[in-house]
């Protein structure tokens, strides 16, 4: 047997431990969350390739390091404001990290620390690699934590965690809306519809103006981490990127399949059941609901536009025109990789950028063109 075969097996047994836990049926919640995040078969969790050509997908950062270099200069007006440090949830393999501390030096930009709050040691140690290879000066403001701080003055950057969340399945048919789950039926992992009893399901759905059939996500989880987000953050801003839409685009009739989608070695499909532990999960942001959880956690939505749009208000065009274009080795590939961040048709439009802050009084660069908070 392979060793993913074998993995693949050990996967199965430890998704059957929970279902048996649970009579046989769990929340899709539940199972994304085992299958991405089990102590040891969890797909974040496991010691493998995940971001770029080797791994299954790529990240903006992973693109190029003008996705960084652009997000460090609105980290610097934003750190003139607060001082402080900043806050990176979710680090991947670090690339981020690198290129805002690296830009950020270069700006001469003063910053106490950088903290990674990183769930997966797998995730931390390649994050440790990636950070040694940094000035000691700029690497030494690096810190791992395993708690969210306490009145936190700064940035807190969040670039694709809020897709990696565990989500509820909700599915629309003649009986009304159930709660999809997982059952094991001969062996195998399948689909299985059971009425509402969570009152934050039926509550998240209730005025869902959608035809039948329709499945979408509840992401429970993404309220929770915002909550937790505010009550750490004492002066600052929380900048979340991330593919998703607003309500009516996320509920489009073109949606009625919901948003999940599973990345595996560069290929993108639908079956969250096929492979568990060995595909990254994800679904769309519901920028709607992460706004009013911000607002209800107390936090204000300053800005919400394409990742387009913050980019070029950012500065990426000045930065670009910075490569010499006669120098077609350097210029080609930052010009390629400009494209893919802006083009609508490939990250620019369905990236978004949200900003939720407390006690910031002046506006951010980053979003002073392209505003469309108004359709959140
Ligand atoms: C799709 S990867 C994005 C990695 C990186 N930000 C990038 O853009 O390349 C998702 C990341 O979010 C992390 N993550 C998932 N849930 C998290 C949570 N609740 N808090 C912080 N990080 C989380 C994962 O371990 C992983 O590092």
């Amino acid at each position: 047997m392979t060793e993913e075969l074998s993995n693949q097996a050990a996967t199965l047994v430890m998704l059957k431990t929970h279902l048996a836990q649970k009579n046989n049926w769990l929340d899709f919640a539940s199972f994304m969350h085992h299958a991405l995040f089990d102590p040891k078969y969890g797909y974040y969790m496991r010691d493998t390739y995940k971001f770029g050509s080797r791994g299954d997908f790529i990240t903006a950062p992973e693109i190029s390091d003008l996705f960084g270099r652009t997000i460090a200069r609105q980290c610097a007006q934003i750190l003139q404001m607060t001082g402080g440090g900043i806050l990176e949830l979710g680090g991947g393999s670090a690339v981020l990290g690198s290129d805002i501390l690296l830009e950020l030096d270069k700006m001469d930009c003063s910053l106490d620390e950088y903290l990674l709050f990183e769930p997966s040691p797998a995730l931390t140690g390649r994050q440790k690699e990636r950070i040694a290879r940094l000035p000691p000066n700029i690497r030494s403001k690096v810190r791992w934590i395993s708690e969210l701080p306490k009145n936190f003055n700064g940035i807190i950057v969040a670039n694709e965690v809020f897709d990696a969340l565990p989500v509820h399945l909700l599915s629309l048919n003649a009986n009304g809306w159930q709660e999809r789950g997982i059952v094991l039926d001969n062996e195998s992992l399948t689909w299985q519809d059971r009425p509402i009893e969570d009152e934050r399901l039926y509550h998240a759905i209730d005025r869902l103006d959608v035809d039948s059939p329709y499945v979408t996500e509840v992401c429970l989880a993404a309220n929770s981490l915002v909550n937790e987000l505010s009550q750490s953050l004492d002066v600052g801003v929380i900048l979340a990127l991330d593919y998703g839409y607003e309500h009516p685009n996320y509920y489009h009739p073109d949606r009625r399949d919901g948003t999940l989608s599973c990345h595996y070695q560069h290929k993108v499909d639908s079956d969250p059941l096929e492979r568990p532990g060995h595909k990254d999960i994800t679904a769309h942001v519901d920028f709607s609901r992460l706004a009013h959880a911000a607002h209800d956690a107390g936090l204000e939505v300053a800005g919400y536009l394409s990742q387009a749009d913050f980019l070029v208000n950012c500065g990426i065009t000045d930065l670009l025109a910075s490569f010499d274009p006669e120098q077609m080795d350097t210029y080609l590939p930052a010009a390629s990789a400009a494209q893919k961040l802006l083009s609508p048709t490939l990250m620019g439009e369905m990236f978004k950028v949200i900003s939720l802050t407390r006690g910031i009084n002046e506006p951010l660069f980053g979003f002073s063109h392209g505003d469309r908070r108004h359709m959140l």
